[in-house]
């Protein structure tokens, strides 16, 4: 009790993130546990459409729809000249038939009239290319001009819907990033520069942080700093500054939609909602950055080429961990989370866009359930004929009138969520065995930023890394949330801090006391190189954690890709291929696993340490296939007095709200731990397969 006193002192010092804004209204306690709901886009159709096209998706059962946002060029056609007419009467349409709006700001489509009058508001690639009227997500988050128009716009829309009932709640841009691209337009150097003031200060704060003195880099005025731009660097430019442009990029993501939020929120109903939609796993915008909205919602499409999964037809399916992260990830800001966009089937934009096997839709949404989602969207009820995404999947196929394959699994879905709805029974409470196994793994997006710019080998990927934790923890049947630092560790019988670079003596300290106090800590690879200005310790390497696990780390080592590095824990031998920290135990710290060959054959990969009542782990390697990492993992646990349980790789089973959800993304059949009334499914799921249960 004592320590949670002081761990929530201390969270309170960790910097302002959104898990620790204080609680908002929840806006879905009187609604279904889970809402459907589809794209429409009344501006690319025929107005003659309109009324059949929202008919059936009342009929087929969507229960909302979402409105608007790449539709400003309709809203306000000419400077200053808005029209709400189109839109009323889609609002009208969707009411009459029994289906509430998610109204947009359409903040990613600036009209052609507004690039034409200032191109000044223009996105600046890092090749110097200026962006152009076209497509979409063109626009300066940093341009005052930019945003005066954003101002009446968003005022303009505030003011017509604000206290419209019909309107459900509102999504602010469209996945708010530009695809891949920084900005480094003018406006986006000068507000760099201001951020960079306003962070250090003093000119000799910068260039001390930066490390100037590094190849006469040394500032003598802010108005020479420019944003790090590889493209016009010959050499590789002080990892600071570009860890530095990270975080700005972020946080002006973040104050362009807070920006967005505080008008709107003059002029609508407190009912009504604010969010937006992001890309969970995309790098330049962190959630984790985004405070000032009600809560967040993702976007996902997991079959488009880039991830293999499980077994043959993994592809067709994704990974678990994709839609699994993204819930666990978004749901612990303000605990309220909506999956705004779900992939309809097959889609345009991919590597190559294969068909999803035939249930993986509806996989993926009994999916977004398990996860605790208050609502899934998917894009888009009709297939579009014509613009940037023909050859992309809808609801409803080409003619306007015939469910798609993954329709008619949409269909399916809607008639077994209202079957479980009603055996929905207020207050359930989680079962212990599966609460004990309760993990955390704390994620700052300012790791990921510094590793992916100093990886030091072609085969590092921290969220590949990141996520053999991840799964090696859904794989013991544990709950997860994925955390930042504002939160308290202490309700975590086990938190695992994967590859954690940054660090401060403040974060150490908490992290031993939460050990000290009964938790299980689990550090791996590259944790505590770095203090949060991205220097290295003036101490032995990893100083600061080193007491902590009871080790000293001599050395790291890396591989080319054809040589592998072997391991030995427990008798079983591991292989490893991407990063091994070389471990020094301490004695009273357990060596779990040894490194077999290369130089320093017989010297530590793995140890562990009692510390107080729980224990600290610190795991030197990264693998490919995660083996060794989930037996550690299964080792922690046994450590811990908690027993787990032993799910195949693909093979998800979660608990939300008095129901079991078991989901099969591997190509095997596998028959769940069924001990209940079976309301969806059979205890033998096949691929793609759901089965629902109530104990
Ligand atoms: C999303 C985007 C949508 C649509 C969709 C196509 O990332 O937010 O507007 O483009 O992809 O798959």
């Amino acid at each position: 009790m004592k320590y949670r006193l002081l761990a929530l002192a201390l969270a309170t010092a960790a910097p302002a993130l959104a898990q620790t804004a204080p609680p908002r209204p929840t806006f879905f306690d009187k609604g279904p546990l889970m809402s459907i709901g589809s794209y429409y886009y009344p501006e690319q159709w025929p107005h003659e459409n309109w009324a059949r096209d929202i008919k059936k998706m009342a009929e087929v059962g969507f229960q909302f729809t979402h409105y608007g946002e790449f539709a400003w060029t309709f809203v306000e056609p000419e400077e200053g000249k808005f029209d709400f007419k189109w839109l009323d009467e889609a609002v009208a349409l969707a009411h009459q038939n029994g289906i509430k709006v998610i109204m947009c700001t359409s903040t990613p489509t600036p009209p052609a009239w507004l690039a034409q009058k200032h191109p000044e508001i223009l996105v600046v690639n890092a090749d110097g290319r200026t962006m152009q009227h076209g497509s979409r997500q063109q626009a300066s988050w940093s341009s005052p001009v930019y945003r005066q128009y954003v101002q009446r716009m968003v005022e303009a829309i505030g003011q017509h819907y604000g206290q419209d009932p019909r309107i459900w709640g509102w999504q602010l841009d469209n996945e708010p990033s530009h695809y891949g691209q920084y900005d480094y337009s003018p406006a986006a150097q000068a507000s760099f520069r201001r951020w960079l003031q306003a962070k250090y200060q003093t000119l000799e704060a910068l260039n001390k942080a930066w490390g100037t003195a590094f190849w006469s880099i040394r500032y003598t005025d802010f108005s020479q700093v420019m944003i790090p731009n590889q493209k016009e660097l010959p050499e590789q430019p002080a990892p600071a500054a570009v860890l530095d442009f990270k975080r700005f990029s972020a946080d002006e993501a973040n104050d362009f939609l807070s920006f967005q939020y505080k008008i709107l929120r003059k002029h609508i109903a407190p009912t009504q909602w604010v969010t937006t939609n992001l890309m969970p796993e995309h790098v330049a915008v962190d959630p984790t950055r985004i405070t000032g909205l009600d809560f967040l919602t993702y976007t996902k499409y997991l079959v488009a080429g880039y991830d293999n999964g499980v077994g043959a037809q993994g592809f067709r399916m994704g990974s678990a961990s994709s839609i699994g992260f993204a819930n666990d990830l978004f749901r612990s800001f303000n605990g309220v989370t909506g999956v705004m966009e779900l992939q309809p089937g097959q889609v345009n934009w991919g590597r190559f866009n294969p068909q999803p096997l035939p249930g993986a839709v509806r996989m993926w949404i009994w999916h977004a359930f398990a996860g605790g989602n208050k609502f899934v969207c998917n894009y888009r009820f009709r297939q579009p004929l014509t613009g940037g995404e023909q050859y992309h999947y809808g609801i409803i196929g080409t003619d306007g009138l015939t469910p798609s394959t993954s329709g008619l699994e949409y269909i399916k879905v809607i008639k077994e969520l209202a079957a479980v709805q009603q055996q929905y029974r207020a207050g359930a409470k989680m079962p212990p065995a599966y609460q004990r196994r309760q993990a955390a793994i704390l994620y700052n997006a300012d790791n990921r930023w510094e590793m992916d710019n100093q990886p030091q080998t072609n085969q590092w990927s921290t969220m590949a890394h990141l996520k053999r934790y991840y799964d090696a923890l859904k794989q013991a049947g544990a709950p997860v949330d994925i955390i930042t630092e504002a939160k308290d560790f202490t309700r975590y019988p086990v938190l695992v801090a994967p590859a954690y670079e940054l660090l401060d003596k403040n974060l150490v300290e908490r992290w031993r006391q939460y050990a000290q106090q009964g938790g299980h800590l689990v550090l791996t690879t590259r944790t505590g190189q770095k203090d949060r200005t991205d220097k290295l310790w003036e101490a032995p390497w990893a100083g600061p954690i080193l007491d902590l696990i009871g080790a000293k780390i001599p050395f790291y080592d890396l591989l080319p890709e054809a040589v592998t590095g072997t391991i030995a824990s427990s008798g079983k031998t591991y292989q490893w291929n991407n990063w091994a920290d070389v471990l020094a135990p301490q004695p009273g710290t357990e060596t779990w696993a040894t490194y077999t060959n290369q130089f320093y054959n017989g010297q530590a990969a793995v140890v562990s340490r009692p510390l107080g009542k729980g224990s600290v782990t610190y795991v030197g390697p990264d693998t490919d296939d995660g083996a060794l990492e989930k037996e550690v993992l299964r080792r922690v646990y046994q450590r811990a007095g908690i027993p787990i349980a032993d799910l195949p790789a693909g093979v998800v089973l979660d608990w939300r709200d008095g129901f079991w959800v078991g989901l099969n993304y591997s190509d095997k059949p596998y028959t769940m731990p069924v001990a209940g009334k079976v309301l969806i499914g059979s205890a033998e799921v096949p691929p793609a397969g759901v089965v629902v249960w109530k104990e």
